[in-house]
C-alpha cells in the first residue's frame, strides 16, 4: 500500500533581508507539520521559497545600487541560511525568478487570456508596493494602504485585467460548501463579508511602469502582476504544465497552505478562482496564522522592533526557539513576543519540567540500579494511571496537530512531562530505596519513567528536531523501532537491561534577569552601529556635493538640466536620520518618484503634503542613508538660515516641463 501523501508549503519570502522570527514563525510550523506527518506515516512534500519580483525589488535593488538579480541572489542565499539554522528541512526551494517557473507562469497568463479570462483595458488607481496591492480610493485610510499602513502611490496605466466578477458567485458557494477550506473560520467569514459579497472586482494582472517580472510573452511591454506570478508557485514547483508532472500529480491538491492573515485574502480569493479558471482542484486547506506582535505592532524594520533568530539561537539553541514560537501562541490568533516570555518558558517547561525529569530519572537508575533499567514488577494504582495517559496519548496529539494546534498539543505532551515528575513525588523513590524488601516496586517506578520519557522524546521530535536523540543518549536508546510513532502506541516497548548514561543537562537554567540585560545591551550596541553607518554615508553624501559646487557650469551644462513640476504625495522622515526626508513625488503620467531632501529640520511630513515643487528630473539615482533618491528638490536659504523650498505657483500639473 502507498503511503498517504501530505503537501504543505509556505507562503514564499520576498527577500527583503529581514527576515526576522515572524517569518521564522510560519516556516518553523510547516516544517513542524511536516515532520509529524512523516513521523505518523505520510509521504510528505513540503515547498517554501522566495518571491522575487515587483516594484518593491526593483526599487530596493536600485537603493543597495545593484541589479535586481543581483540583489535577489544575495538575500536567497542569505535565507537559506536561515533555514538551515532553524532545522528546516524542505523538500523544494522555488525562486520565482528560475526558468522552470516563469515559463509556466507565461503559459498560465496566455491560456487564462486565450479562454477569455483576461482582457486588456487601463487602470486607474492606487497602489500599495511594499504589499504589492491594489486599493480604490474609498478602501485606503488617510492615503495609507489598509494592510499595512503605509502611503499608497497613485498609478494609470494600460493593464490586463482578469474576470474575478465572473466567478464571485462561485467562489461564495464553494466557501459555504467547503467549511474547512479556510480556518480558522473567521477568517472565512472575513472573506466573504469584506470582499466577496459587496461584489468582486476584476483584478489589474500586468504592469507596464517597471520591468522586473515575468514578460508577458504575446505582449512584451508588460509583466505579470507579481501575485499572480508568485501564487502560481504552488504547482510550477510540482512540475505542472511540463512533460515531468509526476510530483504535480502525486501531490496536487495541497493539504494545506499555510499563511499569514494578511495574505489570507490573496490565497482564498484570486488563488482558488485562477486554479479553477485552469480546469484543477482547489488545496484542501488554507490556514491563516495570526501575528508575532512586538508589544502592539507587527514587527517590521520601519518601526524598528525586529527580533532576529539568529541571536536567540546561538544563545539558547534552536529547539528552544522553535518550541517557544510553538507553544506559545494558539496557531491563528496573534501573540506578543517578548525576551522574558521567551526565557521564563526555558525555564519553566524545558530546564525545570522536562530537564529535571531526565536528569532525575537518569541519575536514579544509575544510583539504585547501577544504570541499568529494571524489569518491571507488576503494575499498581498511579502505575496504571500513568500508562493510560500514555496509551491515551497518542490519539490526543494526532487530533489537535491535524488540526494545526501545535500549542494544544505541545500543551497535552506537557500535561505527560507534568505527570511523571508528580509521580516521582508520589511514589518517593528516595523512601523506597532505603528498604530492599521495596526493590521490586523501585524497579517498576523507574521503569515506568524511563519508558514514559521514551515516549516523551517520539512526541517532541517535529518541533524540537535535535532533543530527542540528547535523551535517547542518556536513556540508552539506540535501535530506531522505539523512536518511532508506532512505538508510544503501546506502553512497555524499552527493554529491561538497556543501559542509561547521566549526560549533560538538556537545557540550561537561564539568570532571567542577566539575560535580559545581555540582550538589550547587545540590541543597542548593533542599534549604534546601525546609526554610525547612516551619520558617515550623509557626510560622504555632503562632501561629495561640495566638490560638485566648485567648478564653473557652462549655458549647455545649465541647458542639461531638467526641471519639472512635481506634487508631494507621500513623505516621511528617513529613520536614523535627523537630516532627511523622503518624499514620493507625482511626475504626471501614472508615474512617481522618491526623492530625499535635507529638510526635515524645517519642514514637517505634513506640512509637505500636497506642495508642488520643483524637481531636477534627470539625476543619475543615488543613496542617501539607505535610501536611493532619484532627483533632487530645488530650496533656498532665507536670512535666518532656514531652508525653504521653491514651489510652483498657481494650478500646474505635475510632470509640467520648467524652463
Ligand atoms: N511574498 C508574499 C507571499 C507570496 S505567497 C504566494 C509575502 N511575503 S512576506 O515575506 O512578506 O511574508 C511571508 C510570510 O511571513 C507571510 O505569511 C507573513 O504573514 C509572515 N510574517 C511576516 N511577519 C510576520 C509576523 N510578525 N508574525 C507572523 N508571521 C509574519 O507575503
Amino acid at each position: 500500500m502507498p503511503k498517504p501523501t501530505f503537501y504543505i508549503t509556505t507562503p514564499i519570502y520576498y527577500p527583503s533581508g529581514n527576515m526576522h522570527i515572524g517569518h521564522t514563525y510560519t516556516t518553523v510550523a510547516a516544517d513542524t507539520m511536516t515532520r509529524f506527518k512523516k513521523q505518523t506515516g505520510y509521504d510528505t512534500y513540503f515547498l517554501t521559497g522566495t518571491d522575487e519580483h515587483g516594484q518593491k525589488i526593483e526599487r530596493k535593488a536600485a537603493e543597495a545600487g545593484v541589479t535586481p538579480q543581483q540583489f535577489v541572489d544575495k538575500i536567497v542565499a542569505e535565507t537559506k541560511d536561515l533555514w538551515k539554522l532553524m532545522n528546516i528541512e524542505y523538500d523544494d526551494f522555488i525562486r520565482t525568478t528560475e526558468d522552470r517557473h516563469m515559463k509556466i507562469v507565461q503559459k498560465i497568463f496566455k491560456q487564462f487570456y486565450d479562454q477569455g479570462d483576461i482582457y486588456k483595458s487601463e487602470y486607474e488607481g492606487l497602489y500599495c508596493t511594499p504589499c504589492e496591492s491594489f486599493w480604490t480610493p474609498t478602501q485606503v485610510k488617510d492615503g495609507k494602504c489598509p494592510d499595512c499602513g503605509r502611503p499608497v502611490e497613485p498609478m494609470k496605466e494600460e493593464s490586463y485585467f482578469f474576470r474575478m466578477s465572473k466567478y464571485q458567485d462561485w467562489m461564495i458557494k464553494y466557501i459555504e460548501d467547503h467549511p474547512d477550506f479556510i480556518q480558522p473560520p473567521s477568517r472565512a467569514n472575513e472573506m466573504l463579508n469584506n470582499f466577496l459579497r459587496p461584489g468582486l472586482q476584476d483584478l489589474c494582472v500586468s504592469r507596464t511602469s517597471f520591468k522586473w517580472g515575468v514578460t508577458v510573452d504575446f505582449d512584451p511591454n508588460h509583466v505579470v502582476y507579481v501575485w499572480i506570478d508568485a501564487l502560481s508557485n504552488y504547482i510550477t514547483a510540482l512540475g505542472y504544465g511540463t512533460d515531468h508532472d509526476e510530483k504535480f500529480k502525486k501531490y496536487w491538491p495541497a493539504d494545506v497552505h499555510l499563511v499569514g492573515k494578511e495574505i489570507v485574502r490573496f490565497h482564498t480569493i484570486y488563488w482558488p478562482i485562477m486554479l479553477h479558471a485552469l480546469g484543477l482542484p482547489l488545496p484542501k486547506q488554507v490556514f491563516g496564522h495570526g501575528w508575532l506582535l512586538f508589544g502592539e505592532d507587527k514587527m517590521s524594520k520601519s518601526k524598528g522592533n525586529i527580533v532576529y533568530p539568529g541571536p536567540i539561537v546561538k544563545r539558547y539553541g534552536v529547539d528552544a526557539l522553535r518550541y517557544y514560537l510553538m507553544r506559545e501562541m494558539p496557531f491563528g490568533a496573534d501573540g506578543n513576543y517578548t525576551n522574558e516570555a521567551l526565557l521564563t518558558r526555558m525555564n519553566a517547561d524545558l530546564v525545570n519540567d522536562l530537564g529535571n525529569l531526565v536528569s532525575r530519572t537518569v541519575a536514579m537508575i544509575e544510583k539504585y540500579f547501577g544504570g541499568v533499567v529494571p524489569a518491571p514488577a507488576g503494575y499498581e494504582g498511579p502505575d496504571l494511571d500513568l500508562i493510560a495517559h500514555f496509551e491515551a496519548l497518542p490519539g490526543i496529539v494526532e487530533e489537535q496537530m491535524n488540526k494545526l494546534q501545535f500549542s494544544v498539543a505541545l500543551s497535552e505532551i506537557w500535561k505527560l512531562i507534568g505527570e511523571c515528575n508528580k509521580y516521582i513525588d508520589l511514589t518517593q523513590p528516595w523512601v523506597l530505596c532505603k528498604s530492599e524488601e521495596n526493590k521490586p516496586r523501585l524497579g517498576t517506578v523507574m521503569y515506568v519513567l524511563a519508558e514514559c520519557i521514551r515516549a516523551i522524546a517520539v512526541y517532541i521530535q517535529p518541533t524540537m528536531p535535535s532533543t530527542p536523540a540528547r535523551i535517547y543518549a542518556q536513556l540508552g536508546v539506540a535501535e530506531e523501532n522505539l523512536m518511532t510513532w508506532e512505538s508510544v502506541q503501546k506502553f512497555g516497548q524499552l527493554k529491561p537491561g538497556t543501559v542509561v548514561k547521566k549526560g549533560e543537562a538538556l537545557f540550561p537554567r537561564v539568570d532571567i534577569k542577566k539575560e535580559l540585560e545581555a540582550m538589550a545591551a547587545e540590541k543597542d550596541k548593533e542599534a549604534k552601529k546601525a546609526e554610525k553607518a547612516v551619520k558617515k554615508e550623509e557626510k560622504k553624501a555632503e562632501k561629495k556635493e561640495e566638490k560638485a559646487g566648485d567648478g564653473i557650469a557652462s549655458f549647455d551644462d545649465f541647458m542639461k538640466i531638467r526641471l519639472v513640476a512635481a506634487k508631494v504625495i507621500a513623505c516621511e522622515k528617513v529613520e536614523k536620520s535627523d537630516k532627511l526626508l523622503k518624499e514620493t513625488l507625482d511626475i504626471g503620467n501614472g508615474q512617481t518618484k522618491t526623492v530625499c531632501s535635507g529638510i526635515a529640520k524645517y519642514y514637517s511630513p505634513e506640512e509637505m503634503m500636497g506642495k508642488t515643487v520643483v524637481l531636477v528630473n534627470n539625476f543619475a539615482p543615488r543613496k542617501m542613508a539607505g535610501q536611493v533618491s532619484e532627483g533632487m528638490l530645488l530650496c533656498a536659504e532665507d536670512p535666518d538660515g532656514r531652508v525653504r523650498l521653491l514651489t510652483v505657483d498657481g494650478d500646474v500639473a505635475p510632470g509640467s516641463e520648467i524652463g
